[in-house]
C-alpha cells in the first residue's frame, strides 16, 4: 500500500515554483501576487487562508490578506471584489468560502473577473474547463489531477466513483477525469445524497474520490481490493484527548481502508497541500497572462 504524500509532493512543486519566481525576478518580470479575502472568523477558513498566504511567501510570491468582519454587507463585499478586479498589481484573488449566511456567494462569485479567478469558480472558467479550453482549473480537483499524474496512477479506462457533487470539488472532478486527456479518459460515476446503493457503486471503483464531508463515511467493506483512494474530506471530530479538543478526520476510515487498497491519501497531508500548490500554479499563470 502506497501513501500518496501530498505534503511531500507539494514541497517538490513549491521548489519548482520558487525556481520559476527566481527566474522571473532575474529577468525583471512581475512577481506573482495573490490576494485572499477572508470574511468573519470561521476557524477552518482562517487556517486554510493562513496556509495559502504562508505558501505564497515560501515560494517568493507576494500575497495580500484582506480581512473583513462577519458583519460586512453584500455591497461592501462586492466593493472589495471590484477593487481587487481593478487593482493592476493583484494577479489573482480568491474569496474564501463559506461566507456568512447573510451574504450571497453566487453574486460574489459572479462579480469576480474571470482573468483574476484563480479559484476557477466563475462561469467563464467553469465553461472553458467543460469545453477543454485553457483556463484556471479549480484548485482541489486540479491538485488531485496533478497528484495522480506525478504518482503515475493510470486513469484511462478506469472506473472512477466521485462521492459528492459540489461545485468546488465533486462536479469539476468528474469533468476533469472523464475528459480526453492524460490523466483523464476515465469512466466516471458521481454519487450524492440521493444515490441508491452507494456502497455498491463504491465497490466497483478502481479510483474512489470522497468529497462528501462526512467523517469516516467510507468504510473498508465499501472499497475494492487494490483500489486507489483520494480523500478530500477535512472534518473536525470532537476528541477530548487532544489539547485543541478535536482531531481531523477524512471522509474515509483510513486505518481500516488502507489495509485493503493499493494507494490512499492521508488526512491531513494528502489532498489539502495539493489544493494550495494548485492555487499557486494558477496565480503564476495569472501573472504571466495579461
Ligand atoms: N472553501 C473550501 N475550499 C475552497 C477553495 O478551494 N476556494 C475557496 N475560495 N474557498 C474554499
Amino acid at each position: 500500500m502506497k501513501v500518496l504524500d501530498g505534503k511531500a509532493l507539494a514541497a517538490t512543486i513549491k521548489d519548482e515554483l520558487k525556481a520559476d519566481v527566481d527566474a522571473i525576478r532575474q529577468a525583471g518580470g512581475k512577481i506573482p501576487h495573490l490576494a485572499a479575502v477572508l470574511v468573519g472568523e470561521d476557524p477552518a477558513s482562517q487556517v486554510y487562508v493562513r496556509n495559502k498566504v504562508r505558501s505564497c511567501e515560501e515560494v517568493g510570491f507576494r500575497s495580500t490578506l484582506v480581512r473583513r468582519p462577519a458583519t460586512i454587507t453584500q455591497e461592501e463585499l462586492l466593493k472589495v471584489v471590484h477593487e481587487l478586479n481593478d487593482d493592476p498589481d493583484i494577479d489573482g484573488f480568491i474569496v474564501q468560502l463559506p461566507l456568512p449566511g447573510h451574504l450571497d456567494e453566487e453574486a460574489v462569485n459572479l462579480a469576480i473577473h474571470p482573468h483574476k479567478d484563480v479559484d476557477g469558480f466563475t462561469p467563464v472558467n467553469v465553461g472553458k474547463m467543460t469545453l477543454g479550453l485553457d483556463c484556471y482549473l479549480p484548485a482541489t480537483p486540479n491538485g488531485i489531477m496533478v497528484m495522480l499524474e506525478r504518482y503515475g496512477i493510470e486513469t484511462s479506462g478506469k472506473e472512477v466513483v466521485v462521492l459528492g457533487r459540489s461545485n468546488i470539488v465533486g462536479t469539476p472532478m468528474t469533468i476533469l477525469l472523464s475528459r480526453k486527456s492524460d490523466p483523464g479518459n476515465a469512466t466516471v460515476t458521481i454519487c450524492h445524497s440521493r444515490t441508491k446503493n452507494l456502497a455498491d457503486h463504491c465497490r466497483r471503483a478502481d479510483i474512489l474520490v470522497a468529497a462528501i464531508g462526512i467523517p469516516e463515511m467510507v468504510t473498508a467493506d465499501m472499497v475494492k481490493e487494490g483500489a486507489v483512494i483520494i480523500d478530500v474530506g477535512i472534518n473536525r471530530v470532537d476528541d477530548s484527548s487532544k489539547s485543541r479538543g478535536y482531531r481531523l478526520a477524512g471522509d474515509v476510515d483510513y486505518d481500516a481502508v488502507s489495509e485493503k487498497v493499493s494507494a490512499i491519501t492521508p488526512v491531513p497531508g494528502g489532498v489539502g497541500p495539493m489544493t494550495i500548490v494548485s492555487l499557486m500554479m494558477n496565480t503564476l499563470k495569472a501573472s504571466k497572462t495579461k
